[in-house]
C-alpha cells in the first residue's frame, strides 16, 4: 500500500512480524482504510522470517529490514509497524534507524519494562524518528464521547471510575510463552486509559495478581489482576482508578463505570474486532447508546495524517504517558499479590496532561 498525499511524497506501510497483531490487527486496518477511500490500495512490505509463504495479494514479503528500507522510495518514507514479540524491538529499532527509518507504529508493550522503554524512546528521539506508541482506548469512539460528556459537566465532578476487562483465557493461559503476569495482557490498556481519562500524576494505592487454576494444573499470576489507583498529586482532585482483569471470567467484558457528584455513565467498549460497536448511557437520564467503535483503525489512521502532516499525533500516545502507564505496571508487578500502597507517578510537566476527570 502507497500512501499518497498532493506534493508530499508518499509513504510505505512496512509490517515487521507478521503474526496475530501484524496480519489481523495492523494490516486489517490498513485493509479497511483502504476500502473506504481513507488510504489509497496497495500492498504492504511485510519483514517476518517465518511468514514467507502463503501471504495475501496485497503483502510483499521480504527477508530482512535492510531489503524492507531499500525497498522505498526513500528511507524516511517507510512506516513500520513493530508488531513482532516485544524482545525484539530494541534491536529491530536499532537497525531500522541505523538504515534511515524515521517513522514507527509499535505495538504494546514497548519494551519488558519502564527502564527498556525508557532506552527504546530515547534511542528514537536520538535519532530525530517519530514513534507512536498503541494507544488502542484513547482512540476509541467510546472514550471521544464520554470526555465530550465529562467537559460538558453530565455527571458533574468526577470521583471515581472503574474498568474491568473480563475474558476467559484459559487455554492461552496455560501454554502462553510471552506472559507471566495478567497485569501483561489488559491492564496495560485499562491504565493507559485510566491516566488518559483522569491524568497524571497518579499514585498506585494497591494492586493484586492472582493465579490461574485448573484441577490438575495452576499458573501462578496468570488468572487476573486488579490495581487501584489515586489521581492527582498532593492536594489535587483525588479521583480514584479501580481497574480489574479477570481472564478467567465465563464472559467477555470491557466496561467502564465513571462516577460523578451528580451521576453516572457506563460504557462498554467493542469485545473484539469482529463487531465493532461500544454502547454508553448516562444512568437515569437516557437510554444507552450504541456506537460505532474501532479503534485500532482510527488509531492507524491518525498516525498516517499525522505523519503526513495533516493532524496531531493521536491521543493518548504521548510517550510520557506511556512512560507513567508502565511504571505503574512495574510497581504492580513488583509489588506481587495483595499490595498496599506503593509508588506515584508524574508525567513530566510540558507534556503532563490533567485528563477530563
Ligand atoms: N495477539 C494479539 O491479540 C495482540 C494484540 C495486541 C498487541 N499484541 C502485541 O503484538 C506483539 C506480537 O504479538 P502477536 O500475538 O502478533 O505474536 P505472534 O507470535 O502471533 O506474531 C509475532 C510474529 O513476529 C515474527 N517475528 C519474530 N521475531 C521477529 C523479528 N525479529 N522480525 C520480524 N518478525 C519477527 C514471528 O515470526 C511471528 O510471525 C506482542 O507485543 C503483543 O503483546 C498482540
Amino acid at each position: 500500500m502507497t500512501v499518497r498525499h498532493p506534493g508530499r511524497p508518499p509513504l510505505v506501510p512496512v509490517i515487521v512480524g507478521y503474526g496475530r497483531a501484524g496480519r489481523d490487527l495492523h494490516h486489517h486496518s490498513l485493509r479497511t482504510l483502504a476500502e473506504k477511500g481513507a488510504l489509497p490500495t496497495g500492498q504492504v512490505l511485510v519483514v517476518d522470517p517465518a511468514r514467507r509463504d502463503g501471504l495475501p495479494h496485497d503483502a510483499r514479503w521480504v527477508p530482512d529490514l535492510a531489503t524492507a528500507v531499500a525497498a522505498l522510495p526513500e528511507p524516511d518514507r517507510g512506516v513500520f509497524h513493530l508488531t513482532m514479540p516485544v524482545d525484539q524491538r530494541l534491536q529491530t529499532l536499532r537497525e531500522l534507524l541505523a538504515a534511515g527509518a524515521r517513522r514507527f507504529i509499535v505495538e504494546k508493550p514497548l519494551a519488558r519494562s519502564a527502564a527498556q522503554a525508557r532506552q527504546l524512546l530515547a534511542l528514537a528521539d536520538s535519532a530525530g524518528a517519530e514513534l507512536i506508541p498503541m494507544s488502542v482506548w484513547p482512540s476509541s469512539a467510546v472514550t471521544k464521547e464520554l470526555v465530550g460528556l465529562l467537559r460538558a459537566g453530565r455527571v458533574g465532578r468526577p470521583r471515581s471510575l472503574r474498568i474491568e476487562q473480563h475474558k476467559p483465557r484459559f487455554r492461552r493461559g496455560l501454554d502462553d510463552a510471552a506472559h507471566s503476569s495478567a497485569l501483561q495482557i489488559e491492564m496495560p490498556h485499562q491504565v493507559l486509559l485510566a491516566l488518559h481519562l483522569c491524568g497524571t500524576p497518579c499514585r498506585l494505592s494497591a494492586s493484586d495478581v492472582w493465579p490461574l487454576t485448573l484441577p490438575d494444573v495452576r499458573r501462578p499470576a496468570l488468572g487476573g489482576a486488579r490495581i487501584d489507583l489515586v489521581h492527582g498529586g498532593p492536594g489535587g482532585e483525588g479521583v480514584t482508578s479501580t481497574l480489574v482483569s479477570d481472564l478467567t471470567s465465563p464472559v467477555r467484558m470491557r466496561r467502564l463505570r465513571l462516577t460523578g457528584t451528580e451521576g453516572e455513565i457506563v460504557a462498554h467498549y467493542p469485545t473484539g474486532g469482529d463487531d465493532p460497536y461500544g454502547q454508553l448511557r448516562v444512568m437515569g437520564q437516557e437510554s444507552r447508546r450504541v456506537i460505532p467503535d474501532a479503534p485500532l483503525t482510527r488509531l492507524i489512521e491518525d498516525a498516517y495524517r499525522s505523519y503526513l502532516g495533516d493532524g496531531p499525533r493521536p491521543p493518548g500516545t504521548d510517550p510520557a504517558l506511556h512512560l507513567a502507564a508502565m511504571d505503574l505496571l512495574d510497581a504492580a508487578g513488583a509489588a506481587g499479590p495483595k499490595a498496599g500502597a506503593v509508588m506515584e507517578t508524574t508525567v513530566p510537566h510540558r507534556s503532563r496532561k490533567t485528563g477530563s476527570c
